[in-house]
């Protein structure tokens, strides 16, 4: 999963650092490392480093690039580890060649083996590099035309990928299966890039390349290419109304606390501005056969916490499951089922795959999306905008909120009380802001001081709060890299107990609502085995050895019990001298199975 920019068109001084503020807007998707190739008097230059694209910039103070045509990219690597000599772009053994990948090209180990064998010599471990020398096979050996040489190497690979070429005769060939791609028509050149947002400051004049289709650009030229025969069309482009987003932090110091706290806001506009969405969503859910739900990380949480709250809100059973595993259970789908996808970026792709594997069923789609003309909000048959606004720290949190408020809205909208719904919404947000301001975070601080050199800590729910243990594991995990697990309360003695040791940080989420009692006897059973309880609940009990207050909200209670778990990955990632909003390993959306 990566980011991939490119741009041909008038000579530049400073190409190289035009290249890299438009990658820059696709660093979300990896940062392992990030490189550029620029084509300067028909020569290529490759500068690539390890890590983000800062460093890269370091690197090229003073030195920058003059240039007429380049693509760049940004790494979340797949294959080969994260050292320079597997950054992108690679080049064939001329040097003249450069490609740019995004995907994974699952039988580049057989087509590496038959290069070799003609004399290619491989500089890295990447299944990238494989496809410039099958590019470079055919246009320098064999005489065939550029475009076409990409064509054909890109009807050699299988697995979903979107390659970008950049040849020295002044042309970019891209083609993309799976992975997205769009090219942007300017005023002075075209562009290509891994999504629109990257291209808006530049252009609203959007060419989106359909699946398994190629493009071709050169200064003032765009061409679509169709794989099979390479037969060409005149590029249409698309008017684009989505404003620029403009990324700042404001007053705090990291995108992911900034977010946080922007939590109250994104419940109140969930309540306040949807009523004929909702309603629309509601009905689809309420004329289904079967609706399922599916997404990934985060999101699927507040999957699996929807289906607690359309069992008890709607009395209407939802079936869950994590996108990465849902076409394994696509054989029940029918037309009259409804798959219900949530993705903050719209790009996630397991839950592409888990639409279009609805899709071969003809299912119908509703799409729960945070990215505006994002893949998922144009293949689905309905979308739901979260309008959390632009999430950019890699662990998400407000998108989570507008979930968790959505889903709650739907429940209490099917069984006619969506007036009821948005009322509770509303008082919610005034007391995740009461609870925001009231001191909560020193309280936060405070543990996270306390635990900081725990080594596991354990998360227990119960009901719908079950689905809060895993999101506030997956945060502190996350952010921390400290080992966190979320269990179902009722699970603990059927195993998981065992881990537990004089001074274990088990956190336990008490809502006052029937799974009450039984979370407190479990918070209990760990306290036995000398767990250090730590309580978020709105009532102190005396099986805490620390309590957090969270305001009583009943049925909404993962809206308000989770807040502090994402404050505490916060603090122990500061406290650890992490990175809060890039972690190691991560990237906001990842775009390959
Ligand atoms: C991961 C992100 O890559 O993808 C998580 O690090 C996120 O934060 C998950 O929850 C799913 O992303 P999306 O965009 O489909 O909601």
């Amino acid at each position: 999963m990566c980011g991939i920019y490119g741009y041909i068109g008038e000579f530049k001084l400073d190409f190289s650092g035009f290249l890299l503020d438009g990658l820059s807007k696709l660093e979300y998707r990896g940062y392992d490392s990030a490189g550029i190739a620029v084509l300067s008097n028909d020569k290529v230059k490759v500068v690539k480093e390890v890590g983000e694209i800062k460093k890269l910039k370091e690197r090229l103070k003073g030195k920058i690039i003059a240039g007429d045509a380049g693509i760049g990219h940004t790494r979340w690597a797949t294959h080969g580890g994260v050292v320079k000599r597997n950054s992108h772009p690679h080049t064939d053994c001329s040097g003249r060649l450069t490609v740019v990948h995004n995907g994974i090209i699952e039988n580049f180990e057989k087509l590496k083996k038959s290069l070799i064998k003609k004399g290619h010599k491989f500089r890295s471990e990447t299944d990238t590099e494989v496809f410039i020398h099958l590019v470079e096979e055919k246009f320098t050996k064999k005489g065939i035309s550029f475009r076409e040489a990409v064509r054909l190497s890109f009807n050699e690979i299988t697995g979903l990928n979107a390659v970008v070429v950049l040849s020295p005769d002044r042309e970019i060939v891209a083609f993309r299966k799976g992975s997205l791609l769009v090219a942007g028509l300017g005023k002075k050149g075209n562009y290509i890039s891994s999504d629109i947002p990257a291209l808006i400051s530049k252009t609203r004049k959007i060419v989106l390349i359909d699946d398994g289709q190629g493009i071709i650009l050169s200064k003032n030229k765009m061409f679509l290419i169709n794989p099979k025969d390479g037969k060409l069309k005149k590029a249409t482009f698309k008017e684009i109304k989505m404003e620029e987003v403009i990324d700042n932090k404001g007053n705090y110091k990291h995108f992911l606390l900034k977010e946080i706290h922007e939590q109250p806001e994104v419940i109140l506009r969930v309540a306040t501005n949807n009523e004929r969405e909702v309603r629309k969503a509601a009905k689809m859910i309420k004329d289904a056969w079967g609706t399922y739900f599916t997404a990934c990380g985060t999101a699927a949480h507040a999957g699996l916490a929807a289906t607690y709250m359309f069992s008890e809100i709607a009395k209407r059973h939802v079936n869950f499951t994590v996108a990465s595993e849902f076409t394994y259970f696509e054989d029940f789908l029918t037309p009259k089922s409804l798959l219900i996808v949530a993705s903050q970026s719209g790009e996630t792709m397991d839950a592409l795959e888990a639409v279009r594997a609805a899709k071969r069923h003809k299912s119908k789609i509703l799409a729960l999306v945070n990215v505006p003309s994002s893949s998922l909000s144009r293949m689905a048959d309905y979308t739901m905008l979260l309008k959390a606004g632009p999430e950019r720290a890699v662990l998400s949190t407000k998108a989570y909120m507008a979930k968790l408020s959505l889903f709650l809205l739907f429940a209490f909208t099917i069984t006619g009380k969506y007036k009821k719904g948005v009322s509770l919404l509303k008082s919610a947000s005034i007391k995740v802001r009461e609870m925001l301001a009231d001191g909560l975070e020193k309280d936060i601080k405070k543990l996270a001081k306390r635990i900081i050199d725990k080594r596991h800590i354990y998360i227990i729910g119960r009901g719908v709060n079950y689905a809060t243990a895993l999101e506030g594991a997956l945060k502190i995990k996350e952010a921390s890299y400290i080992h966190a697990e979320g269990f179902a309360g009722g699970e603990l003695k059927h195993g998981v107990i065992a881990l537990v040791e004089k001074g274990t940080p088990c956190i336990v989420i008490v809502a006052e609502d029937r799974a009450k009692e039984a979370v407190l006897s479990n918070a209990a059973e760990m306290k036995t085995r000398g767990a250090y309880i730590i309580g978020i609940s709105p009532k102190r009990s005396s099986v805490f050895d620390y309590w957090i207050p969270t305001p009583d909200v009943k049925q909404l209670s993962p809206l308000v019990s989770v807040i502090p778990m994402q404050l505490l990955a916060y603090h122990l990632a500061v406290l650890k001298g992490r990175n809060p909003d890039k972690p190691r390993n991560l990237a906001k959306s990842v775009t390959v199975k």
